[in-house]
Parts: structure tokens; C-alpha cells; sequence
């Protein structure tokens, strides 16, 4: 069918129903290369796709935000290609989205060793609950990769929130809370055989290069939602190239070289929830009008499934599993960092410090509430036991008195009869 329309038009000119500026060579070219233009851009803005391959049959990854996003689209990835993952989630196991989410995975990627361990990263007490469990065994449990894709982003103009531990939001989630996995996982990473190419993959944001200093801290008054974002993103990679450094000073028993390496990756603007929200400003009205001109975000902004591709370029590129940790990628490719900071050992060092004491603070306040409040339960349940006890022994003077008074009675009938 098309062949002959084609031959016709060529020999005969278009038929009679082509509008008359179809007609037209020049009209036409000027379409034809505008499309050509949009779709070079469109090309352009979702990045690019990894051509890196490697065999995860059987190993072991770790991965924080692993349902939705950028995370997702990593997590179906690895899964397809036979990774055993473990999903860290706030959500119960019991949850029914993520038992289906869980399910559906399975299914679709033909991988059942997919599972979920719930941690919530807003909470240093439930992230050393689950990461001393990790631990906690002998012979060390196999673990391959770590990718910590878990963030949150309070909307701009949004107000400054506290975690239930008191700590800022952004600051917890994106940076203080790999910051304590990381150091519980420690012995853990560096226990793994040497010839294991262990990573441990670490999403950034380009924002960091407009964080305000480390040196100083982000006071109440001077917050604004992007200064903590970046400056949370910043810490992250401060700490990270510390951590790696952390890696490379340990003396593995067997003599040989540090075999984990970290590598920072900046995924780009990508659709995902966290964006959307940012976007909106997590207001109605604003995903109102994210939807209604959605072509635009489709437009400029990557799919969660190019998203992905730098951070499974840093799971998979062979060349990042070998020579020294701390690379930064971005659209599959090596880049520089564009802040010093990053590097400054004097910055990191004071970083390590100031996190450490918050967290010992924290949790040392959080178990001496976590004990006050077992006291107050404790109480509860004795008060409780003995209002029960109290009822009881209520409830059988009760019964008492009425067989007494039964019998007094029955008594009385026997002595009028007796009487008569
Ligand atoms: N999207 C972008 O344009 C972009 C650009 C640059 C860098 N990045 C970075 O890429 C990474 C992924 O971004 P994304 O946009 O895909 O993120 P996202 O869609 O906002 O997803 C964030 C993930 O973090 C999890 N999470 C949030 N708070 C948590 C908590 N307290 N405990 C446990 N999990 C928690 C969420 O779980 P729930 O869904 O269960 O809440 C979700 O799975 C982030 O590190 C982000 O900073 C993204």
C-alpha cells in the first residue's frame, strides 16, 4: 500500500485531498526539520543509555528508595539480570503495596530473590536496628553493592521539618542516615573476599554545587529548602570520599587491597515523584498545572529508566571496579567534582565529628525516652492488671454475699415451716 502511493505521488504529484501547503518542498522541509530538531533534543535531554554489561547473577544488592523513581527503575534492572535485592523500605513487610509492588517484581522480572527489610531512614534507632541484624552474623553475609537511592525534598517554600528524633528532615533521609548505615555496615563491607568487586553507589544532585558552606551551619533563620537540600547532598559527598578513605586505611587480614570502592553518581533531571513534587510545590494547584502541561516536564526531564542508566553504568561499568574509589559519573562518563570541598580533608574530618556526636546525643536521648516510655506502658498494664484484679475480687465478694443471702433466706422458710 504504501509503496504504490509513493510511486503515484512521484509520478502523478499528490493526490487531490493533500492540503495545498503540504505541496509545498519548502513548507514541507521546514517541517520535516523542526521535527528532525525535537527529536535531536528530545535525544539530547534523556541522556545517555549505558553500554555496560556485567554478570549479577547471585549478588547481593542492597538498595534504599528502591520503589519508586530513579531507585525503581535501577531495582527492575539488577532484578532482570538475576541480582539478588534487598530492598530497604520504611514500609512494613505487611504492607499490602509493597507486597504487591514486591510481587509484581518477581513475576515480571522472573526473580524471586527479591526482599524487603524495613528501615526507616527518617529514624537512626530503626536504622541500627536493622543494620546491627545485618551484622550479626557469622560468616559475614554476602553483599555485593549498596546503592542509596533513598531522598527526600521538602516543595520550595515548604516549612522546616523535624524528624520525630528532632533532627531536620533532609539533612537525616539524604545525608546523617548513610551516614550511620554506612558506619554500622563497615565491618560487614570490609569483611566481603578480595575478590569480590564490592560498590557502593551513591546518587547525587548538581545542586551540591550551590550548597552553602559545610563550615557553617544552616541556622533557622537562613533555611530555605534548596540551601538544605544541597547542603544535604554536599555532606554526602564529603562523607563519601571520607568513607572511601575510611575503606582504603584498613588493613585487610589477607594483606590485600581494599576491594570496595564508592562512586558518586549525578542520575540528571529525571520524572520522578520527588521531582514531580518539587515541581509543584506539593501543592494541588501546582499538580494541577504539572498536568495540563505535561508535555513540557516529558519533554525536558528523563525517564526514571534513563535516569537509572549512570547509576547501572557505576554497577556495571568494569572499569569502576577497578584503581581508586570516589569517581563521580555522570551521563556515563567520569567527570571532575565542581566544588573543592568535596575533597577537603579538614571539611570531612570536622563532618565526622559534628554527625557522630549528633547521633550519640540522639540516641542516647531516644533510648532514655524509649525507656520512659516502657515505664509509663509498664505502669499501665500493673494499673491495668490490678483494676482486673480489683474487679475480680469485686465481682466474687458480690457472689458471696448473694449465696450468704440466699442462704439466710432458705434458712428463714425452713424455721417458719418448722414453726407452723
Ligand atoms: N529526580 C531527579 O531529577 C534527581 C536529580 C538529581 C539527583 N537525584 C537523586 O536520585 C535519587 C533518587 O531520586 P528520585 O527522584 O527517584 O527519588 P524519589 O522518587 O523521591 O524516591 C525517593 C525514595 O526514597 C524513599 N524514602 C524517602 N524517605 C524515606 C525514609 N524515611 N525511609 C526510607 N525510604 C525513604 C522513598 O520511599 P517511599 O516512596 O516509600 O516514600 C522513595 O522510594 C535521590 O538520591 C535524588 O536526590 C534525583
Amino acid at each position: 500500500m504504501p509503496i504504490p502511493f509513493l510511486y503515484d505521488t512521484l509520478t502523478n504529484g499528490p493526490p487531490a485531498w493533500v492540503p495545498g501547503w503540504a505541496r509545498d518542498p519548502w513548507t514541507l522541509f521546514q517541517i520535516v526539520a523542526v521535527a528532525g530538531f525535537l527529536y535531536l533534543l528530545k535525544r539530547y535531554f534523556s541522556g545517555t543509555a549505558t553500554a555496560a554489561e556485567r554478570k549479577m547473577h547471585g549478588r547481593v544488592v542492597m538498595i534504599t528508595g528502591g520503589t519508586s523513581g530513579i531507585g525503581a527503575a535501577v531495582t527492575r534492572n539488577l532484578a532482570e539480570r538475576g541480582a539478588q535485592i534487598v530492598l530497604l523500605t520504611h514500609l512494613p513487610p505487611s504492607n499490602p503495596f509493597l507486597a504487591d509492588y514486591i510481587g509484581e517484581l518477581r513475576q515480571q522480572t522472573k526473580n524471586q530473590m527479591i526482599y524487603a527489610e524495613q528501615v526507616d531512614l527518617a529514624s537512626l534507632h530503626s536504622i541500627r536496628k536493622f543494620a546491627t541484624k545485618w551484622i550479626d552474623n557469622a560468616p559475614p553475609r554476602r553483599l555485593d553493592m549498596l546503592i542509596l537511592c533513598a531522598a527526600t525534598v521538602t516543595p520550595p517554600g515548604g516549612q522546616r521539618i523535624e524528624t520525630e528524633e528532632g533532627i531536620e528532615e533532609m539533612w537525616m533521609v539524604n545525608y546523617l542516615a548513610n551516614f550511620h548505615l554506612l558506619g554500622i555496615l563497615s565491618p560487614a563491607l570490609r569483611a566481603q573476599p578480595f575478590d569480590r568487586d564490592v560498590r557502593i553507589i551513591i546518587p547525587t544532585c548538581f545542586s551540591y554545587i550551590r550548597s552553602p558552606s559545610l563550615n557553617n551551619a544552616l541556622v533557622k533563620k537562613e533555611w530555605t529548602p534548596a540551601k538544605a537540600y544541597a547542603r544535604s547532598k554536599l555532606a554526602l559527598m564529603v562523607f563519601g570520599q571520607a568513607y572511601q578513605k575510611h575503606l582504603d586505611a584498613y588493613k585487610r587480614p589477607d594483606q590485600l587491597p581494599m576491594n570496595s570502592r564508592v562512586i558518586f553518581v549525578d542520575p540528571g533531571f529525571t520524572r520522578t515523584p520527588g521531582m514531580r513534587r518539587w515541581l509543584t510545590r506539593g501543592s494541588l494547584w501546582g499538580l494541577a498545572i504539572y498536568l495540563c502541561s505535561y508535555l513540557v516536564p516529558w519533554f525536558v526531564l528523563k525517564s526514571p529508566e534513563m535516569g537509572a542508566q549512570s547509576i547501572l553504568h557505576a554497577a556495571m561499568d568494569p572499569r569502576l571496579g577497578m584503581g581508586p574509589g570516589g569517581k563521580l559519573i555522570k551521563e556515563c562518563s567520569e567527570v571532575d567534582f565542581a566544588r573543592m570541598e568535596v575533597k577537603d580533608e579538614e571539611v570531612a574530618k570536622k563532618l565526622w565529628e559534628a554527625s557522630d556526636k549528633l547521633i550519640e546525643k540522639t540516641e542516647k536521648e531516644q533510648a532514655a525516652l524509649r525507656v520512659l516510655e516502657k515505664k509509663k506502658q509498664e505502669l499501665k498494664e500493673k494499673e491495668k492488671k490490678e483494676a482486673e484484679k480489683a474487679e475480680e475480687i469485686d465481682a466474687l465478694i458480690d457472689t458471696i454475699k448473694k449465696g450468704k443471702e440466699a442462704e439466710k433466706k432458705t434458712s428463714r422458710r425452713k424455721g417458719k415451716k418448722t414453726s407452723s
